[in-house]
C-alpha cells in the first residue's frame, strides 16, 4: 500500500467518534422515501456502501419539524413517528456492518419549489422572504417563526442521537435556508438575525448549533457544512478574503461545530488569490478543526453537468491523495462516485481503479 493510501486508511477523531477512514459518503437526495418515510430499499442502499468500506455516511438531507420545510413527499422527513421508525431502521442497517452514519439536517427555506407536493398551502420562510436578490416569494420571517425553525432542528438533532446515529450534520449550504441568512443577497433584515457583515448574520445557525449542543451535550459530534457558492448564483463569495472567512467560522466553531464540511463543486479549485489551499484547506487553517473537502472527485464533470444529463468519467486521484497527505484537509466527501460504484472505497484500497464505472444520471433512476 503506498503512503497515500495509507493515509487515506488511517483513522481519525470526529469529536470523541473514531472514523475508520478518511471517505465519507456526502449527502445526496434521492427522493425515493414516499410519504417521507425512508424504506428498506434506503436502509440497504446505506447498508451497501458501509460494508463496502464507507468511514462515515452522511445520509441524504432529510427535513426538519415545521410545515414548510421540503417541497417533496418523497424527501424522507426527521419528524414524525413513521419517518423516525424509518431512520431507525436505517442505522440499524449500517450498524450491523461495522459502518458510522450521520443524518444531514435540512431546511429549504424559499428556495422550496412553487410546485411543492408538501404542504403547498402553506408559504415558505425565509429571513426576508427572497429566494433571490430580487425574487420575493413570501413575507421576512417573524420572530416566532424563527424559533420555530431553530426549535425544529434542535430537535432533529436531539432525535438523531435517540435513533443511535452516531453524530449529526446540520445542512447550512447552497442557498437553502441557513444560507439564506448567511447571504446578503438574501438576508436584508435589520433586527439580530441581519446585518452588514458576514459573522453577524450567522447568528441563526449559531444560535441552532448552541442550542442543539445543550441538548445533546459535549460529545455527541456535530458537523456543519457549508458553501460559498449559493444556486441561486454559482461563483459567488460571501467571504472574500480569508479575514472574512475566518471570523463567520470562527462564530460557528465557537457556537459548538466539530468539524466542517467545506463544499465546492471542483474540490481543486483555490479559495483565495495568492494560495493554493481550497475552501477546506483554509477552514482547517482558520479554525484548527477537522475538516471534509468535496467537488467533483474522482470525477471528469462537476454535479451541476449532472442535472443537465452528462455524464462523468472516472480520473486519477492522486492530486487529491497528495494534499490530504500534507494535511490539507481531513476528509475527502464523494458524491456521485459513490453512487456509481457502491464498491468504490475498496476499488481504491486495492487500487482497482481501472473498474470503477463512468457515473451516468441514469444512475440515479434507483437505489443501486
Ligand atoms: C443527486 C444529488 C443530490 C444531492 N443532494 C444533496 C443534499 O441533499 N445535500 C447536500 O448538502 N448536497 C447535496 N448534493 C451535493 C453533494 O453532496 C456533493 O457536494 C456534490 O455532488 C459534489 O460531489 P461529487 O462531485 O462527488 O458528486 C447532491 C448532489 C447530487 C448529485
Amino acid at each position: 500500500m503506498n503512503k497515500y493510501i495509507k493515509k487515506l486508511f488511517s483513522p481519525l477523531l470526529i469529536n470523541k467518534l473514531e472514523i475508520p477512514n478518511r471517505v465519507v459518503m456526502a449527502p445526496m437526495t434521492r427522493s425515493k422515501s414516499p410519504n417521507s418515510i425512508p424504506g428498506e430499499d434506503v436502509a440497504l442502499y446505506y447498508k451497501r456502501r458501509a460494508e463496502n468500506g464507507v468511514g462515515l455516511i452522511i445520509t441524504e438531507g432529510t427535513t426538519v419539524g415545521t410545515p414548510n420545510s421540503s417541497d417533496d413527499t418523497n424527501i424522507p422527513s426527521f419528524h414524525g413517528e413513521k419517518p423516525l421508525a424509518g431512520w431507525k431502521n436505517v442505522v440499524e442497517n449500517v450498524h450491523e456492518v461495522g459502518g458510522l452514519i450521520f443524518p444531514q439536517i435540512w431546511h429549504q427555506g424559499t428556495l422550496r419549489r412553487a410546485d411543492t407536493t408538501w404542504n403547498s398551502d402553506f408559504p415558505s420562510w425565509g429571513p426576508s422572504g427572497l429566494a433571490l436578490v430580487d425574487k420575493k416569494v413570501s413575507e421576512p420571517m417573524t420572530l416566532d417563526e424563527i424559533e420555530i425553525s431553530i426549535d425544529a432542528f434542535v430537535k432533529a438533532i436531539y432525535s438523531a442521537r435517540e435513533l443511535g446515529f452516531d453524530g449529526a450534520e446540520i445542512h447550512g449550504a447552497h442557498g437553502y435556508l441557513l444560507d439564506q441568512f448567511f447571504w446578503e443577497g438574501t438576508n436584508i433584515r435589520s433586527d439580530d438575525w441581519g446585518g452588514i457583515s458576514i459573522e453577524e448574520r450567522t447568528k441563526f445557525s449559531t444560535e441552532i448549533v448552541r442550542r442543539s449542543r445543550e441538548e445533546v451535550g459535549d460529545d455527541f459530534p456535530i458537523i456543519f457544512r457549508f458553501s460559498q457558492w449559493k444556486q441561486q448564483d454559482f461563483s459567488h463569495k460571501m467571504a472574500k478574503t480569508p479575514e472574512e472567512l475566518g471570523k463567520f467560522l470562527m462564530n460557528l466553531s465557537n457556537s459548538g461545530v466539530d468539524c466542517f464540511h467545506c463544499s465546492q463543486r471542483r474540490f481543486w479549485n483555490n479559495e483565495f488569490d495568492g494560495s493554493e489551499l481550497n475552501l477546506a484547506g483554509w477552514t482547517k487553517k482558520l479554525t484548527k478543526k477537522p475538516s471534509i473537502t468535496v467537488g467533483s472527485i474522482g470525477l471528469t464533470e462537476d454535479f451541476i453537468e449532472t442535472f443537465k444529463g452528462k455524464e462523468s468519467k472516472p480520473t486519477d486521484i492522486l492530486g487529491l491523495l497528495e494534499r490530504l497527505y500534507e494535511d490539507e484537509y481531513d476528509f475527502v466527501a464523494i458524491g456521485r462516485a459513490l453512487i456509481s460504484n457502491p464498491d468504490w472505497v475498496s476499488l481504491v484500497k486495492n487500487e482497482d481503479y481501472d473498474k470503477i464505472k463512468i457515473f451516468t444520471p441514469k444512475d440515479l433512476e434507483s437505489l443501486i
